[in-house]
């Protein structure tokens, strides 16, 4: 949801812990645990790549949820302008407001294509209500995902559909609505997937398909897989953009920021794991590939509510409420530049919503034509689409990452540190600093080096 200061501040401590979590959990879980887990677990073998990829949540996407969280909740301004603070008081160059400016950059970029695919969540929506996928086999439904991606003009209408509700969302800041959405949403998201994890069970190859995710298999996962792992965890995270640090800007003082991470970061794991476990034993059982790329979850699992009691309505739920799980993730990727603009250039929310959801609109644009006219228009072999989504997860967000643990670690200082965490025993405390300190950065310069082919 979207919590502004006074909202927060007006509340007792218990709703606005819960509301946060709510927020963070709303920003964490989408698209990335049900459309990308699964797709990009399928390319990559499976089982050894989601090991790495937990293995990435545990060592640096926690620790670093937990460092954006506490710097916008000691800065108390947009990302840009609670490092810049924090900077100014610890006598550290301005410079590294530059984290936040990346940040908000990267956010953007994210929506070009994030709001193109949960258009195709909501174009799915009519189909499955209106019973398309009756009885459909993996080739009809297969087709039917190849008719759509070949339709721009169904493309943009649904996609500009999800770009107007977000700007309408971030411009009015309805945050009591969303908030509203958010308390049956997330735990309707979560009992739907439980029922098609059972669904699976039933009627796919449930064996293959939790061998498929839980049993590693390194000769499968290349050098590339390590990337993406942890490329994935900053992008199912949402940090390195700035996201979590806004977020956190508005969270009440005394609420305890490593708990409540860790909370977030165990809903979205397991979120992302039911999707595995009721999407993997579907693709075996109907002879598809797990491989197939990002259309995965929009073939197979029309194959699945097309087959099911009252598959029509359960399917049109389903993708209700993914794309209400990814529209409280584009509310969180806009927020930081909007946000910036309003309170560093005193531009209206109303204006910047206007300006930049014009530009993001064109840009989404770019995205629809990556799977049809502009298919073969391809930058170092990937279309804009792919483009987007490479850069800003493997690149982008690791760097803002990188960043931001160099800020927590080695500009500000340590008791300045400790006081605005507020973890009291000592040793988690110095855990946690030390991961922060050196475990962190030195993976993620690992992971870089790698990527331009040093290491
Ligand atoms: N975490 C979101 C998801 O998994 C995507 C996101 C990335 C949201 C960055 C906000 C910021 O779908
Ligand atoms: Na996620």
């Amino acid at each position: 949801a979207l919590a502004r200061p006074q909202s927060s501040a007006a509340r007792g401590l218990w709703s606005s812990r819960w509301v946060f979590f709510l927020a963070a959990t709303g920003s964490a879980v989408g698209l990335g645990n049900i459309w990308k887990f699964p797709y990009i677990t399928g390319e990559n073998g499976g089982g050894a790549f989601v090991l790495v990829y937990l293995a990435c949540i545990l060592t640096i996407g926690i620790p670093l949820l937990m460092a954006e969280v506490m710097i916008g909740r000691a800065g108390r301004q947009n990302p840009a302008g609670s490092v810049a603070r924090l900077a100014a008081l610890a006598g550290a160059s301005a410079h590294w407001r530059k984290v936040g400016w990346l940040g908000a950059f990267t956010g953007f970029l994210i929506l070009s294509f994030y709001v193109v695919i949960a258009g195709w969540a909501l174009a799915y929506v009519p189909a499955t209500l209106g019973g398309a996928f009756s009885g459909a086999d993996a080739a009809a439904s297969t087709a039917q995902f190849d008719a759509l991606l070949a339709d721009p003009l169904r493309l943009v209408l649904y996609g500009s559909a999800v770009l107007a509700v977000t700007m309408l969302i971030v411009g009015l800041g309805v945050r009591d609505g969303l908030e509203r959405a958010l308390r049956f949403m997330m735990p309707g998201l979560f009992l739907l997937l439980l029922g098609m994890v059972g669904y699976a069970a039933i009627a796919g190859d449930f064996a293959r398909g939790a061998a498929f995710l839980f049993v590693p298999d390194f000769s499968k996962l290349s050098a590339e897989g390590f990337l993406l792992a942890l490329g994935h965890a900053f992008f199912t995270l949402s940090l390195g953009c700035g996201a979590m640090m806004a977020y956190g800007s508005y969270l009440p003082k005394g609420v305890s920021i490593a708990k409540t991470s860790l909370l977030v970061a165990l809903a979205d794991t397991t979120v992302a794991l039911l999707a595995g476990l009721a999407i993997f034993p579907l693709v075996f059982a109907n002879g598809l590939e797990p491989g197939a790329g990002p259309g995965l979850i929009f073939v197979t699992l029309p194959i699945a509510f097309g087959q099911m009691p009252l598959g029509q309505v359960f399917g049109g739920l389903f993708f209700v409420m993914l794309v209400l799980a990814a529209v409280t993730s584009t509310i969180s990727l806009s927020e930081p530049g909007i946000a910036w603009l309003n309170e560093r250039f005193g531009v209206s929310r109303t204006r910047a919503v206007l300006l930049t959801g014009a530009v993001l609109w064109l840009m989404s644009l770019a995205s629809v034509f990556s799977f049809n006219h502009w298919a073969d228009y391809q930058l170092f072999g990937h279309t804009f689409f792919d483009s987007m989504d490479y850069l800003t997860a493997n690149w982008l967000m690791p760097l803002g990452g990188l960043g931001t643990v160099l800020f927590t670690g080695w500009v500000l200082q340590k008791e300045a540190v400790r006081e605005a965490i507020g973890i009291a025993q000592p040793g988690w405390f110095n855990a946690w600093w030390n991961l922060l300190r050196y475990g962190t950065p030195v993976a993620i310069t690992l992971v870089f080096l790698n990527l331009i082919g040093v290491l």
